[in-house]
């Protein structure tokens, strides 16, 4: 095969993102800016370079933007041909040039191979699709053999061009010794007073250069972003297609209208997700798990038989075998909870290890905690980990029963079958076996008159 290189062009305004400070092409479909995911795309094809064509917001490309790129700046737009016009310093005149654009998100591997190999060593190549309604769009205009001739834009059709539905979707290879030739041969004599990269088309067919017209297999993958409703729609086509997807290999989406990845999700057999459910980031499902209703999970990993519960929120963090969350939990990261865990409603758990078969049920705190084996942690226990300046560890051994409402001020270290009483402030360590309480003792006045209002006549 040829060599390759890539031009991406994103030097648009995106003016009817109607965004004040941030490009479009740094919009995200799925959690990825729309441009990360056109250069990840361009990556797969192995090209000696990628040159990605922006204009006057370019600081902002450059500081977010972290691939090896080159960035070649176009500084005033005068159209799609003289933007890759911008890039020709990087193309030598061998090989051939795939053009891209970074508000066309969706476009895949598969399709940009397929279109390279119709392009062969030395033709043109246009990805095409068939609208049924095209306006907006230029025109693919062929002779009585079928061949491409030229492409016209919407703003130049003639009435019966206009009623064309076939459409140049951008996406072109093209030789790079003609590339070179034809760019510089561009004019904007045209209703846009633009150089467009359209006419190398036309110039092709002049220099009986034969173009190439491939259909892209599903209109999704060819389909431009130019405000936040079109952002909005290829971002639920998206999410359909990974759902269909993930269902096919097994997944059971309740509803897969309302599942949304922003991320990778590795998933086991007989795994079970409600509606309303976001992965963000890298996470990993065992077998038969449930998710419930309204969760957020990233970056989280989650042992077989587990399950959380609706409402909860895990984030970096780790659930074992068997264990069950939620609802309405929260697990910040470097949680670790061991099989058979119990963290229950409104328990927020913070760089801690919870040991095996060991419960937090209700309204608890645990930070900087680690928990050993089948201790149970009751109702609003708290640990204090913060003094306002650093934070220290509560250690607590295992079959511990830590009192409803127990403030544990760290650092400190509960022994193996302690147990504390309800309410105590534990500033000291807990002996193993033995009770601590600390809590002021209970008084009844006998003495006490409960206060009567005073008669004001
Ligand atoms: C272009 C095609 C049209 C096609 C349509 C598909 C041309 C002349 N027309 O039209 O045939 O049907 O795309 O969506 O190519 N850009 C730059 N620098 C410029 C001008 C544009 O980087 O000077 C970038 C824009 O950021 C945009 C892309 O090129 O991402 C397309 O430019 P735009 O002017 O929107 O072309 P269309 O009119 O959509
Ligand atoms: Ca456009």
């Amino acid at each position: 095969m040829q060599d390759l290189y890539v031009v991406i062009l994103a030097a648009g305004q995106g003016t009817r993102m109607k965004s004040q400070n941030k490009p479009k092409v740094l919009h995200s479909i799925a959690g990825k800016p729309m441009l990360s995911r056109v250069i990840e795309t361009a990556e797969k094809l192995n090209p000696n370079n990628i040159n990605v064509v922006v204009g006057h917001e370019k600081e902002q490309l450059f500081e977010q933007i972290h691939f090896p790129v080159n960035w070649v700046i176009q500084d005033e737009q005068l159209g799609t041909g003289h933007a890759v016009k911008t890039a020709l310093p990087n193309i030598p005149e061998e090989g051939a040039t795939v053009v891209l654009y970074g508000d066309v998100p969706l476009i895949d591997e598969e399709t940009l191979k397929n279109l390279i190999s119709i392009a062969g060593n030395n033709e043109v190549a246009v990805l095409t699709d068939v609208l049924e309604d095209p306006s907006g769009y230029g025109r693919i205009i062929r002779n009585e053999k079928n061949h491409v001739i030229k492409i016209v834009e919407d703003k130049d059709v003639d009435s019966e061009q206009r009623l064309i539905k076939e459409i140049n979707t951008g996406i072109y290879v093209i030789p790079n010794q003609y590339l070179h030739q034809w760019l510089n041969s561009l004019n904007n004599n045209n209703a846009q007073q633009e150089y467009y990269l359209t006419d190398i088309v036309a110039l092709a067919n002049e220099d009986n250069v034969p173009v190439k017209a491939i259909r892209v297999p599903k209109s999704y993958l060819a389909m431009g972003v130019n405000d936040k409703i079109q952002l909005a729609t290829l971002e639920r086509i998206y999410q359909r297609e990974i759902a269909k997807q993930f269902m096919q290999q097994g997944l059971m989406l309740l509803d897969p209208n309302r599942f949304d990845l922003r991320g990778d999700l590795i998933f086991g057999s007989d795994v079970i997700i409600d509606v309303n459910v976001v992965f963000e980031g890298n996470n990993v499902l065992g077998n038969n798990i449930n998710i419930g209703a309204h969760c957020l999970l990233k970056n989280v990993t989650i042992h077989d038989n587990a399950i959380i519960h609706p409402f909860s929120h895990l984030e970096d963090c780790e659930v074992g075998e068997s264990a069950k969350v939620g609802p309405y939990a929260r697990l910040r990261p470097k949680a670790k909870l061991a099989k058979d865990v119990h963290i229950g409603n409104f328990v927020e758990v913070k760089n801690s290890k919870i040991g095996i078969g060991s419960k937090v049920n209700h309204l608890t705190y645990v930070g900087d905690a680690t928990i050993g084996k089948n201790s149970n942690i009751g109702a609003g226990t708290i640990t204090c980990n913060y003094d306002g300046v650093n934070k220290h560890a509560t250690i607590i051994g295992d079959d511990c029963l830590i009192g409803s409402g127990t403030m544990l001020v760290a650092p400190v270290t509960v022994g193996n079958k302690a147990t504390t009483g309800a309410g105590s402030v534990i500033t000291k360590n807990c002996p193993e076996n033995q009770l601590t309480v600390s809590r002021s003792k209970q008084i009844s006045l006998a003495s006490w008159v409960r206060p009567e209002k005073e008669n004001k006549s």
